[in-house]
């Protein structure tokens, strides 16, 4: 049946692929806030025109990679590539842009239209920080560390690569010279090949495409093109991160898929993951809020691939804190009694009332499946006595408390 079929590139998220998917979220937030961003939503949905101005027309993201509709009232729009346009659109049409440096996170799907592969959708998930109105490498690096603490905090193995794009007219420099290589080496290339090239010749730089790779190889890369106030500041970023004890791998032909990155732009990989081998992507984009109709303020930023994250990550062992389970039919209402008053004592416990038809010898195995720490089994002594067995699964220890120890354990 074609309409019960999941759409391709957009699987559905359940069990442990939720259960790593939250914890990278989570860690994520923790550590944005732990910055001081704050966290911005925007709609997943925006005019197709502003990805057109910001991406750019002729990257990839634009020409075939939007999921573009008319609506009812005839006008283009499309679900969000990315969140970067759609944060700046936010800023400028709420008016929140001042000299002041502004700090904010997002998290949430984005939509690409790409061939599905490992590591690939067409739906996935983004978190991202933007650091708008300071352009020094001050705020490069806070933006590096504070994709480098999200990795350390869940226990990665990663590589900073790092570049630097310069401003408009080192890229324009750089585009000249590049269309002049390209236009001497034509024979190359297929004719259709070879206009996409003209169009956008920066992207010729990081293709992955052998053909191209072979050709493009022995063009001058963008360090040619830098003014030494750029090459400068270029300097200053990697010294501060010399200082930081940063390890960084400096890549020449990273640059990016869209044609809003000026001066430093970087990528963490995980060499595991293979051919998508990037989990956090990003960079300086100084012109963006300008041509966008704003004011004229840097701004740098990256996204954390959320789905390829998780796909590394490992869990802990036992994630859940309490089941409860009951001896007799009629203790269940107690036994939900005692898991209320748990919750209410520590609202971050996840406590499993048992509501099914097992033994008891059951429900130690399932509890021992679903990953709970702690078991108690309440039944017609415990509501007598009040006094509680609790059986430490991953140490096979058992403890007796009373109803107030029982609180005082389960609130450390
Ligand atoms: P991006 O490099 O296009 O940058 O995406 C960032 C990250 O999103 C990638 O490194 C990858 O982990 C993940 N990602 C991208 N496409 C897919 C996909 N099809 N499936 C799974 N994961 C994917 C941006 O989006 C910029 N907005 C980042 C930025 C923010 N630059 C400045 N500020």
């Amino acid at each position: 049946m074609k309409d019960l079929k999941t759409i391709r590139g957009m699987p559905d998220l359940y069990d442990l692929d939720i259960e790593r998917i939250s914890r990278v979220e989570n860690i994520c937030m923790e550590v944005f806030k732990s910055f001081n961003y704050q966290e911005f939503r925007t709609p997943i949905i925006e005019n197709k025109s502003l990805f057109q101005r910001s991406a750019g027309e002729t990257s990839d993201i634009v020409q075939k990679e939007v999921y573009e509709f008319d609506d009812r009232n005839g006008e283009t729009l499309c679900l969000r590539p990315e969140g970067t346009a759609g944060l700046v659109r936010a800023l400028i049409t709420n008016g929140l842009l001042s000299e002041e440096i502004k700090k904010y996170f997002y998290l949430g799907p984005m939509f690409r239209y790409e061939r599905p592969q490992k590591g690939r959708k067409r739906q996935f998930f983004q978190a991202g920080v933007e650091l708008i109105g300071e352009g020094s490498s001050k705020s490069d690096v806070e933006i590096i560390l504070v994709g480098k603490t999200i990795l350390d905090k869940l226990g990665i193995n990663f590589c900073l690569e790092i570049n630097y794009l310069g401003g408009e007219e080192s890229l324009n420099s750089y585009r000249t010279y590049l269309r002049e290589f390209l236009q001497e080496n034509k024979d190359s290339f297929e004719e259709k090949l070879y206009s996409r090239l003209q169009r956008n010749p920066v992207r010729a730089i990081d293709s992955k495409d052998e053909n191209i790779q072979k050709v493009i190889k022995d063009a001058k890369d963008i360090t040619n093109f830098l003014t030494d106030e750029e090459k400068q500041l270029f300097a200053e970023t990697v010294d501060t991160l010399d200082q930081l004890k940063v390890d960084y791998k400096i890549n020449t032909n990273l640059v990016r898929g869209m044609d809003y990155y000026t001066g430093t732009v970087f990528e963490y990989t995980v060499d595991s993951l293979g051919a998508q081998n990037a989990v956090i992507g990003g960079g300086r984009y100084d012109n963006l809020i300008k041509e966008l109709g704003g004011k004229d303020l840097p701004a740098i930023g990256f996204a954390l691939g959320i789905d390829r994250l998780s796909e590394i990550i490992s869990l802990e062992g036992k994630t859940k804190d309490v089941f409860i389970g009951y001896a007799e039919a009629k203790s269940v209402s107690y036994a939900q009694d005692i898991g209320n008053k748990l919750r209410l004592n520590n609202g971050s416990l996840v406590i499993e009332n048992y509501l099914g038809n097992a033994n008891v010898s059951k429900q130690l195995k399932k509890a021992n499946s679903l990953g709970f720490k702690f078991v108690i089994i309440v039944g017609q002594e415990e509501q007598n006595t009040k006094i509680f067995k609790v059986k430490n699964l991953t140490q096979d220890e058992e403890t007796t408390l009373n109803e107030v120890e029982l609180m005082e354990f389960f609130n450390g």
